[in-house]
């Protein structure tokens, strides 16, 4: 089928990204799904800062590529073989794949699944294939996902059959912001009830993790960002205190705050001089979680005698270091009795047309999560 997506052809072009449209809105080519494979008609795709480190060329992907990672829909048309999907199933898209038998499938980490970072790399679905071109050219898969388009073909594995109730621009959210913030709680961290956290980044992901903190019951529950503007909603969502991040006493604060440090520091903003005050102001035994990504190959400096002699623990996270098929759902029905609110992220909605105009605005600070509506706002 044809249809309009979003196709980056080269990364690391200048911002204002209004000016250099790193995002070329085209009429491609789907193929349709094969024996193992679905057929999404996408109905909402969020904007993450993920999408932005691509566009600015931190970490490499194969172009021309369908952009985006975060998406909902419904289902179209399901492959014979397929068994666990139907029409007309409500979908939330998320860029894992569960294989089965990787040793990282058999540790119950699908997450980490090898098929799925081999396709990642490689532009393709999880089974190798590839659905997406244009006059002829071959187009490269995002994460098995490509959620800025009308359509996708997908792997079952990437999508998670939700409550057809819960509004399909608010549940695209759950495919990376929600599983991951919520995730490093919850799984990564495993916060328990009257410990202390502080969250850098108080953006899609980072609000995540702080309603997440709020619903373990954590005492104190602080928000660090570079902008003041994030801190009504922050505090709205669970903060109890908010700090700046270039304030020059934030050790201190903290550490005031929390009577010696924090239990779980989580750094949501990708940045590394974050990552090293996240060090500074956790306790002794306590941990960092590192969510945020920079640039591939990027190497971060923290004091590293104060790490060894204070038994300091660093954890990364990948998409909420759980498994998001048993995750998901239960954070829908966390949204559904009103614990985890997730529809006040939801910025904004927007067409193709403002699509990079929106990556501006995430850029900036001015936003915290804008939906994409593929057939038009
Ligand atoms: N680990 C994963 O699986 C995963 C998944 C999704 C996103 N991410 C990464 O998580 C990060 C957050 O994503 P998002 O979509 O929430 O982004 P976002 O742009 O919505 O939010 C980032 C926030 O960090 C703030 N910030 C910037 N520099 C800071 C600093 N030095 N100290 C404190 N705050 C600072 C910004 O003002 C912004 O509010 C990004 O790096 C993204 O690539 C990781
Ligand atoms: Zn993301
Ligand atoms: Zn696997």
């Amino acid at each position: 089928m044809r249809m309009l997506a979003a196709v980056m052809y080269t990364q690391g072009l200048p911002t204002p990204y209004e000016h250099s449209q790193p995002f070329r809105i085209e009429e491609v080519d789907l193929e349709g799904p094969a024996d193992d494979e679905v057929l999404v008609e996408i109905r909402a795709a969020g904007l993450c800062h993920s999408d932005l480190s691509q566009v600015a060329g931190l970490r490499k992907r194969k172009v021309p590529v369908v952009g985006g990672h975060e998406g909902a829909g419904i289902v179209r048309e399901v492959g014979r073989n397929v068994n666990t999907l139907k029409e007309g199933d409500h979908v939330v898209m998320v860029g894992v794949s569960d294989c089965g038998h990787c040793q990282m499938c058999i540790e119950n980490r699908p997450v980490l699944c090898n098929s799925v970072a081999w396709s990642r790399s490689q532009g393709l679905l999880p089974n190798g294939n590839r659905k997406l071109s244009r006059q002829g050219m071959p187009l490269n898969h995002y994460s098995g996902v490509s959620s800025f388009a009308q359509y996708a073909v997908t792997m079952p594995q990437t999508l998670i059959k939700v409550d057809p109730a819960v509004p399909l621009d608010i549940v695209a959210m759950f495919g990376c912001a929600v599983v991951t913030g919520a995730g490093s709680v919850f799984n990564a961290a495993q916060v328990r009830p009257g410990q202390n956290v502080v969250v850098f980044g108080l953006g899609g992901v980072g609000l995540n993790a702080v309603m997440a903190a709020k619903l373990s019951n954590a005492d104190r529950i602080i928000g660090v960002d570079i902008h003041e503007s994030k801190f009504a909603l922050a505090r709205e969502l669970g903060c109890t205190d908010c700090v700046l991040a270039t304030d020059p006493d934030i050790v201190p604060r903290i550490k005031e705050l929390t009577q010696g440090g924090v239990d779980f520091a989580f750094e949501v903003s990708g940045s590394k001089p974050a990552m090293a005050t996240a060090v500074a102001v956790t306790r002794k035994g306590g941990e960092i979680i590192g969510v945020g990504l920079g640039a591939s190959g990027d190497l971060y400096s923290y004091d590293h005698a104060q790490l060894v002699a204070e038994e300091k623990v660093i954890r990364g996270s990948f998409l909420g270091s759980g498994v998001p098929a048993r995750d998901l759902p239960l954070y829908v029905d966390y949204f559904q009795t009103g614990r985890l609110p997730v529809d006040r992220l939801k910025s904004g909605t927007m067409g193709f047309e403002q699509l990079n105009k929106n990556l501006d605005m995430l850029d900036k600070g001015d936003v915290v999560r804008q939906i994409l509506l593929p057939h038009g706002v």
